[in-house]
């Protein structure tokens, strides 16, 4: 956190330019503050009225917020509509049918524009075909594809049918997708043979495959399989299906379902503080009327953009930020199936140059290791593209460090385009605190002011406001429409999590830190809890030390964040083995094999970067680890805490030494 706080000392402000303001959706502090003021005055009613101007209902709503068994709010609940309806047929109506809604840029370089009208089409007739193989309205679909135009089809055709989806990101385990699998209680399975990435093939149909023999997976009828690469893949006839041969002779036509607002349009899966990851419910209205409206606010979006999220649609933010908000507003997106490194270290500038991208929102992680390889190979620094048509630049997911910001600002947007730092997470559905690119005084490494109707605080233990200027939980006072509704199958540990009693059992409890400066901007300090953000991915800690310990070697694991200068922050584990502690090759032996095996049971993101032997971990004398020792270890610094209460001081010496 030390780190973090130092950015507290940036002094910079980057006010937005006249002629931005004037043109801008939300047009200065006295629109944005206008917007706010309505909230405070009319809360239901400010909520009520985007509801209804923005979002096409086939039911009207006349309740908005039902807060008689907090924290399980529900909004809009008397209304119904279909989330695909809102994204897809509304352009139609619109005449904007052959408005291209995706230019799908794959690996290799190749293109394919999809116009609104076709898209609507592709998904009713994949629709149409899940639907004759007997699903319907209330089913579960995994989805576990690459990036593409056919991820989006799925998710929409879903959505079309009242079908909730959970999509499994294409680099998550087979062992993680099974669990998956298991827990949302899926019966239908919609994957691809293989994907392509940085000019590699990496397979996913075998994925599911080890995913059934683990057992659990009984009540999946079906695997939908796009045709990717054409890879070989095995077949078990009865079970598997051609996405194709799906679609093969469905009608372009297919009525929406119409679900009620609270429906669970998808529910995905995110790491917290125990070893099994949350099934993050969301719901249909309340999501899609904040995916929609944060797009327009946040990135000022215009008819005529074309606008990229380099997310992938296995997280949060490809969920909201290119297959539901960008479509809602009718927008014309770039989907990018590759790496920001393939075939070399300008593909992203590339890409902005080649469709004249005007709004581009990326992670603090792409962008630090950017930095590195435009350093590295000049040709390939973003001056040497044509990167004039960039409007807004925006972050997410972990805290921009004020020289990646000043990087991005100035190198890639050329000193002209606000850079939008949006503070939100899986659960919040979408922004909660970000600048608006019309409105806010810029400061790098802050996510300034929360978006209006946003009751955003900080507070101590109690629950009570903290004074400017001094740290404390981050907050949300008042539900708001796109918030989760619940972790699948597990309401208790819902109401645990993020509604704590000691709070008060009001607030919504974000899990990070924060601190407010003078101007009332926030700063993000990081996760208060076992959490770590890897290259802006959440991971548990004890998520990593179940999987370390499931490894026949191993007695006990602990696993704590060190920061790093290219991904945030880097898992190091302190492992004792069942066997004497190993060291030189041996260790290092061990150490890669362990490596592997946290790859195979979560994802290659999860790997410990470092691992450190020793006879034992640091404990107190009551046998609990003493996390907070380990991280000192890790960053290699010297020990100044009080170790009194440690029942084995020796130990911290041994752990400190790298292999
Ligand atoms: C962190 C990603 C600082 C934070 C949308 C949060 C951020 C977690 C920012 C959620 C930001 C996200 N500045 N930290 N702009 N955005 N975070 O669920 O710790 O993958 O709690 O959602 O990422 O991660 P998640």
């Amino acid at each position: 956190m030390s780190t973090i706080d130092s950015v507290l000392t940036e002094t910079r402000v980057f006010e937005p330019r006249a002629d931005f303001v004037a043109q801008a959706n939300i047009s200065g502090m006295a629109g944005y503050r206008a917007l706010c003021d309505e909230a405070e005055r009319d809360f239901t009613g400010f909520w009520a009225r985007l509801a209804r101007e923005n979002l096409q209902w086939s039911r009207p709503f006349t309740r908005v917020l039902d807060e008689t068994n907090p924290p399980f709010y529900k909004w809009f609940d008397d209304g119904e509509l279909n989330v695909s309806y809102n994204c897809l047929d509304v352009h139609l109506a619109n005449g904007n049918a052959d408005k291209t809604a995706i230019i799908f840029e794959s690996d290799d370089g190749s293109t394919t524009r999809v116009s609104y009208r076709e898209l609507l089409a592709r998904v009713c007739r994949f629709a149409n075909g899940i639907k004759a193989l007997g699903y319907k309205t209330g089913d579960r679909a995994i989805i576990y594809l690459p990036m593409s135009i056919e991820a989006v089809v799925a998710m929409q055709a879903c959505a079309r049918l009242g079908i909730t989806h959970s999509v499994v990101f294409g680099g998550f385990s087979a062992k993680s997708l099974q669990e998956r699998i298991v827990d949302v209680g899926a019966s239908l399975v919609i994957t691809a043979d293989e994907q392509m990435r940085g000019g590699k093939r990496i397979p996913l149909k075998p994925a599911v495959e080890e995913a059934f023999a683990m057992g659990g997976c009984e009540a999946v009828r079906k695997v939908i399989v796009y045709r990717r690469t054409g890879g070989d893949v095995a077949w078990n006839d009865g079970r598997d299906v051609w996405m194709h041969d799906v679609e093969r002779g469905q009608p372009e036509l297919c009525e929406p379902v119409q679900v009620n607002a609270e429906h669970p349009l998808f529910v995905l899966y995110t790491s917290g503080s125990t070893g099994k990851p949350k099934g993050v419910q969301h719901s249909s209205a309340g999501y899609l009327l904040w995916a929609l409206l944060t797009v327009k606010w946040t990135f000022d979006l215009k008819p005529d953009d074309i606008y990229w999220c380099t997310a992938d649609v296995g997280w949060i933010t490809g969920h909201t930020y290119i297959t539901y908000g960008p479509l809602a507003a009718g927008a014309t997106q770039v989907v990018f199936e590759g790496v920001p490194t393939y075939p070399d270290a300008g593909r992203f500038w590339e890409l902005i140059q080649k469709h004249k991208v005007n709004l581009f929102y990326t992670a603090p992680t792409a962008i630090r290791s950017l930095v590195k390889a435009a350093e590295a190979s000049p040709p390939h620094h973003p001056r040497n593209y044509d990167l004039s048509s960039l409007r807004v630049l925006g972050t997410v997911g972990e805290p921009i460090n004020p020289e990646a910001w000043i990087w991005y600002y100035n190198q890639v947007g050329g000193g002209r385009c606000p850079v939008v730092d949006t503070w939100w997470q899986t659960e919040t559905g979408g922004h909660m605190i970000t600048p608006l690119p019309g409105v806010t005084g810029l400061k790098p490494g802050s996510c300034t002011l929360p978006l209006p109707g946003i009751m955003a605080a900080i507070v101590d233990e109690a629950g009570g406001d903290v004074e400017l200027g001094k740290g404390g939980f981050l907050v949300i006072k008042r539900p708001w429409p796109s918030m989760i509704r619940t972790i699948w199958g597990d309401p208790e540990r819902f109401k645990k999590s993020y509604y704590p009693e000691d709070l008060g059992g009001r607030y919504y409890l974000a899990g990070d830190g924060a601190n407010r400066d003078a101007d009332g901007y926030f700063w993000i300090m990081g996760r208060i809890d076992d959490v770590l953000n890897v290259s802006g991915h959440r991971l548990g800690t004890m998520e990593v030390e179940s999987a370390l310990v499931a490894h026949p070697l191993v007695a006990e694991a602990a696993v704590v964040g060190r920061p790093d200068d290219l991904t945030g922050e880097a898992v190091v584990a302190f492992v004792v083995l069942k066997r004497a502690r190993p060291e030189g090759e041996e260790g290092a032996r061990i150490a890669r094999e362990l490596r592997d095996w946290v790859a195979k049971e979560i994802g290659p993101i999860a790997k410990p970067k470092d691992i450190r032997f020793g006879d034992n971990l640091p404990k107190t004398r009551s046998g609990k680890i003493m996390r907070r020792l380990l991280r000192v270890v890790a960053k290699g610094e010297e020990i100044t805490q009080d170790v009194s209460t440690l029942e084995n001081p020796a130990i911290l010496e041994q752990l400190g030494k790298s292999l």
